[in-house]
């Protein structure tokens, strides 16, 4: 049995308030137990979106009563909430700044909008950009031109990982994180996702080209964190009009990381790095006191959506054979997860900035 530290997903999109259909704080954090996530930084984008103390205080109450793992809530930027914003850092896991198009209302189209953002939010706070592309390398020019740290969110693209290492070897205080969609899957991956439901397929940012692929995983020192994007929309939503973008993630990553460390294509001590020693350190976590999870590294099985904790009831990566499995895991000193059941109770995690 492997033993490592209860893992941190930065970047999880929990639904409750506004769609619980889809997820809640109590099964949100019974997918991230079952994946050996132990804290789970929630976005804003909900309904009402979380941009000021009202909406702030509406997110943290639910998650006070349901989740089963530690948690914290980002505050949103929006149009006009640059001073709320900043005032509600202490008690948020920092700021999201959706730049680029995105599911909800939180978008900030025009640049004049950024700048009080940047001039207010605390630099010690962490500020996460949902910016692709050029987008991307605007967000980080406005990093050095006011000198404020960025974390860029789901880094997909080669050109996007070759500036951030670009831009780390320039002194510029930028961090990034990749999700597994982005590193075990590409475009031509999506036929086979979609079982003739195109809306399946669909994810932001989107799945990339071989070659972007390729080049993470050449790049793989350059990334700091992984971060699953679990955004979670039923099967119903994804296979209708309009399907909105989004993958569930929390109880695949760990699985598919595993496996490819198998194969050689990483090693524990990477994941280790990229899922608890630098999100801790870049989002200014506390210890989780007397907490691991074990993992038997040489059990095989089939991913299975029918026995998993999310709400949505569905994972890109369904019938995908992985080596690596979650057998328990210890939050705090009690038992939270062990052999495929969830015994950590609603109401047990803690707010990381509490
Ligand atoms: C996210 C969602 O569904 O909330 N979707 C996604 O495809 N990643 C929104 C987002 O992170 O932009
Ligand atoms: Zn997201």
């Amino acid at each position: 049995m492997l033993k490592l530290p209860g893992l941190i997903d930065p970047h999880v999109h929990v639904r409750e308030p506004g769609a619980t259909h889809k997820e809640d704080w109590d099964t949100v954090t019974q997918a991230a137990l079952a994946g050996g996530v132990t804290a789970i930084l929630a976005m804003p984008n909900t309904k009402p979106p979380i941009f000021d103390d009202a909406t702030f205080d509406l997110a943290i109450k639910a998650a006070s009563q349901k989740a089963r793992c530690d948690y914290g809530q980002y505050v949103g930027a929006g149009p006009d909430n640059a001073d709320i914003a900043a005032s509600l850092a202490p008690k948020a896991a920092g700021l999201k700044m959706y730049l680029d198009s995105t599911f909800g209302e939180l978008r900030l189209d025009d640049m004049q909008l950024w700048m009080p953002h940047f001039q207010k939010f605390p630099k010690s706070a962490p500020m996460v950009m949902h910016s692709e592309s050029r987008t991307m390398a605007a967000a980080i020019l406005f990093s050095a031109i006011y000198d404020h740290p960025v974390h860029i969110a789901h880094v997909s693209l080669k050109e996007e990982i070759l500036l951030i290492k670009a831009a780390k070897e320039k002194g510029i205080k930028v961090t990034c994180e990749v999700c597994p969609h982005h590193l075990f899957l590409s475009k031509e991956d999506i036929p086979a996702i979609s079982h003739g439901h195109p809306g399946r397929g669909e994810v932001r940012p989107r799945l990339a080209t071989k070659e972007d692929v390729d080049n993470l995983w050449i790049n793989l020192d350059v990334i700091d964190c992984f971060a699953t994007d679990h955004a979670p929309h039923t099967l119903e939503e994804k296979d209708g009009e309009n399907p909105p973008p989004g993958f569930p993630g929390l109880e695949t990553m760990l699985p598919l990381l595993l496996t490819a460390a198998s194969e050689g294509r990483l090693t524990i001590d990477q994941i280790v790095q990229k899922l608890y020693e630098n999100p801790r350190r870049i989002f200014n976590l506390p210890e989780q006191p007397n907490t691991y999870i074990e993992v038997d590294e040489n059990a095989t099985y089939e991913i299975k959506a029918s026995e998993g904790f999310t709400r949505c009831g569905w994972t890109p990566f369904e019938g995908w054979k992985v080596k690596g499995r979650v057998q328990k895991v210890v939050l705090r000193g009690k038992t939270a997860f062990e052999d495929g059941k969830v015994l950590a109770e609603a109401g047990s995690g803690k707010n990381v900035r509490k």
